[in-house]
């Protein structure tokens, strides 16, 4: 990205085309309170999502704008007035979570997107009050399943860790680990689909939680820490009696923060009310926090992620944490 000859253009958005299949960034500036704005961005998301990494400058700094942002097809949101040095930074940033030596596939930075699109529509619409679109997450949550079954998970970690950033990383990458877990258990391809939608969901609730508590930098204090731990309550409730949401992907959601040990949250649940899929979700989303990209400090590599996961102990399931090993450290 950035290298020493870089070609710059602008275009009005109704124009816009990518005439070159070797770009690596565009800049989206849009003023999205503005309904014709919005449509011309989606009238041209096939050409500009074609783009690995698409910075959009937005407006007004709201949580709502930053959530449309993203569900056009934003890869970073920066809030305008922005200074060259913070817009070339961002677009400079991706080389720095570049951990894994493989090649991103074409096929995984389209599912990335679409991931990401459907997560960033999922908040805006928890946000709103407006319906939630569960088939496209679905959807979504299958393409993203196809890539990992052909491509394996160490590319989607790549993907992603380099082109998404904050809770939608989070939400893609948990999802990518919860299916290569579950393929690589050998689950039926029914429970994989739901071990996927019960991922892609599963943070949902984290709409609910301002910004700045959701994605600062840190450790968090007492009153944060506790906001935080409302999200898997408050995810149930936005998608309690949503047709096309199982009582599986309901119970996921709300208790992928709880351990066999009883010392989990929301409901303090113990290890016989802790159902499979839910300790799945559980190890896998554990597992992708640790391994996220973030701008404030270095990935931690896989291996003491999974030593982590160890140390738990009796917190999680002992023989999933051993298979889990395979998905951790070798594929
Ligand atoms: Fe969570
Ligand atoms: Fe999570």
């Amino acid at each position: 990205m950035l290298e020493q000859t870089c070609a710059v253009t602008s275009e009005l958005l109704g124009g816009a085309s990518v005439r070159s299949s070797n770009i690596d960034a565009v800049v989206v500036t849009a003023d999205l309170r503005v309904l014709e704005n919005i449509s011309a961005v989606k009238a041209a998301s096939g050409e500009i999502n074609r783009v690995p990494k698409r910075v959009f400058l937005i407006n007004q700094s709201t949580r709502l704008a930053v959530v449309q942002a993203y569900a056009l097809g934003a890869t970073h949101v920066l809030t305008n007035p922005v200074s060259q040095v913070q817009l070339l930074k961002k677009l400079a940033d991706s080389d720095a979570s570049a951990i894994v030596q493989c090649e991103p596939t074409s096929r995984g930075q389209e599912a990335a997107s679409a991931g990401a699109a459907s997560i960033a529509s999922m908040f805006s619409a928890a946000m709103t009050g407006s319906p939630i679109d569960v088939a496209g997450a679905k959807s979504a949550g299958s393409k993203i399943a196809d890539c990992i079954a052909e491509d394996g998970l160490s590319s989607w970690l790549e993907t992603v860790r380099r082109h998404h950033e904050g809770t939608y990383q989070h939400c893609l990458l948990v999802t990518g680990v919860a299916v290569d877990f579950g393929l690589s258990l050998g689950m039926a391809k029914a429970d994989v689909e739901r071990l996927h939608s019960a991922a892609m969901f599963h943070d949902i609730g984290k709409a609910r939680i301002p910004l700045a508590v959701l994605d600062k930098p840190g450790r968090l204090d007492d009153r944060e820490r506790a906001l935080i731990e409302t999200h898997p309550a408050a995810g149930y409730e936005i998608l309690k009696g949503t047709a096309g949401i199982s009582p599986e992907i309901l119970d996921a959601v709300r208790h992928h923060h709880e351990y066999l040990d009883g010392s989990g949250y929301p409901d303090g649940l113990g290890a016989e009310s802790i159902a499979d899929i839910v300790r799945i979700l559980t190890i896998s989303d554990i597992f992708a926090a640790l391994i996220e990209a973030r701008t404030y400090k270095p990935t931690m590599p896989r291996e003491k992620a999974y030593e982590i996961l160890l140390d738990m102990k009796t917190k999680l399931e002992r023989p999933l944490v051993a298979a889990f090993r395979e998905v951790a450290l070798k594929r």
